[in-house]
């Protein structure tokens, strides 16, 4: 029996050392302690001695058997830990790698950039951001701006109607009344936002955008209206080669009513000496009375702004139509990335106001 477990120990012993799986460590197991295993066997071949020789051996063979036992747990537990170690390691994450690169990112439209550029550049002169629906009524896009329903100047603008008589608003001005008829003065608001019209060429299509400016006050004058553009042109175009001219024009809502062209650095540019960009004039005091402002207290100036005029002169941009086809060659082109934001924000927003 001694003998026997001389022999058997340091061959377990070793062959536990070397067991590199848990599967050959349990075959170890099994070999040694199972039902049919060595030592089990040893241990049934003790009733046969004689009782003090079984006492002696019984303990020696208790004793082998426990090393055993807490060898294989020892083993099992650093195969175990083994394998753990080794299934973080294949699977860790790790945080320091760069990710992946991006061959989707996102574009700012042209039209998105300039209306939070003029926006921006208006808060900043002391502009509130006002907004109105696309779809109006007759009473704000044209009657209450002074077209009643025959007037001739309703040919200018090629509307989009309803049935029932609502439309698709030719115009920004709507919001105009819609702030003096809630609103008493001082008003000094812009209003950026989609206007449509039946046309479709290289400079027009159906859906286009305006701002709309309006200050009423007191005292407010023509002198004032210049002072505004000329100051928002030198911001938006970067230059302070800014020239202005006002040409005398006809807009039924106000009176004198201008076209303004501009002059210098930009219109170099494109090999012009003067472009022409907005309509504007003092606001029609019977536009005034028709939002129950006293016109014999009150007067202002108004303008009006082609936004998408404004991108294609800014950016270079030659055809209007593409602009709105969502083609994603041309937003990659002329698209900027979100990083090209503007890093001073308007605080003014187009959807919910003030942001
Ligand atoms: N609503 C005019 C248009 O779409 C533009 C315009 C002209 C707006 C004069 C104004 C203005 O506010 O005063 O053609």
């Amino acid at each position: 029996m001694m003998e026997e477990i001389e022999k058997l120990k340091p061959e377990l012993l070793s062959a536990i050392e070397k067991a590199d799986t848990l599967t050959v460590l349990d075959e170890i197991r099994v070999s040694a302690l199972g039902k049919n295993g060595r030592i089990t066997a040893l241990m049934k071949t003790l009733g046969s001695l004689a009782p003090e020789e079984r006492k002696t051996a019984g303990q020696v063979l208790n004793v082998f058997k426990t090393e055993i036992a807490t060898a294989l747990d020892a083993k099992k537990e650093a195969l175990e830990t083994e394998a753990l170690n080794a299934k973080l390691a294949e699977e860790s994450v790790d945080v320091t790698l760069s990710c992946r690169p991006e061959t989707a990112v996102g574009r700012i439209h042209p039209i998105a950039q300039v209306i939070e550029e003029t926006l921006t550049i208006f808060a900043q002169m002391g502009f509130d951001l006002a907004e109105g629906p696309d779809i109006e009524d007759d009473w704000h896009n044209f009657e209450a701006l002074n077209i009643p329903p025959a007037h001739p100047a309703r040919q200018m603008q090629a509307t989009f109607f309803f049935p029932g008589g609502s439309l698709l608003r030719t115009q920004t001005s709507g919001v105009q009344i819609r702030t003096m008829e809630k609103k008493q003065p001082p008003i000094k608001i812009v209003c950026p936002g989609r206007t449509y019209r039946r046309d479709y060429d290289a400079t027009h299509t159906p859906m286009f955008h305006q701002i709309e400016g309006l200050v009423i006050d007191e005292k407010t004058n023509l002198a004032n209206l210049k002072t505004v553009l000329v100051e928002f042109f030198k911001l938006f175009f970067e230059t302070d080669d800014v020239q202005v001219r006002f040409r005398p024009s006809y807009f039924p809502f106000t009176e004198p009513s201008y076209e303004m062209d501009l002059g210098g650095a930009m219109a170099r540019n494109i090999g012009k000496e003067w472009l022409e960009l907005l309509g504007c004039g003092m606001v029609d005091p019977r536009v005034l009375k028709n939002c129950g402002i006293d016109p014999d207290k009150y007067q202002g100036f108004a303008f009006g702004i082609g936004l998408d005029r404004l991108a294609m002169m800014k950016y270079g941009i030659k055809d209007l139509r593409p602009m709105f086809e969502a083609d994603m060659k041309w937003i990659k082109h002329y698209g900027f990335l979100p990083l090209d934001e503007p890093t001073v924000t308007s605080g003014l927003s187009m959807n919910g106001g003030r942001k």
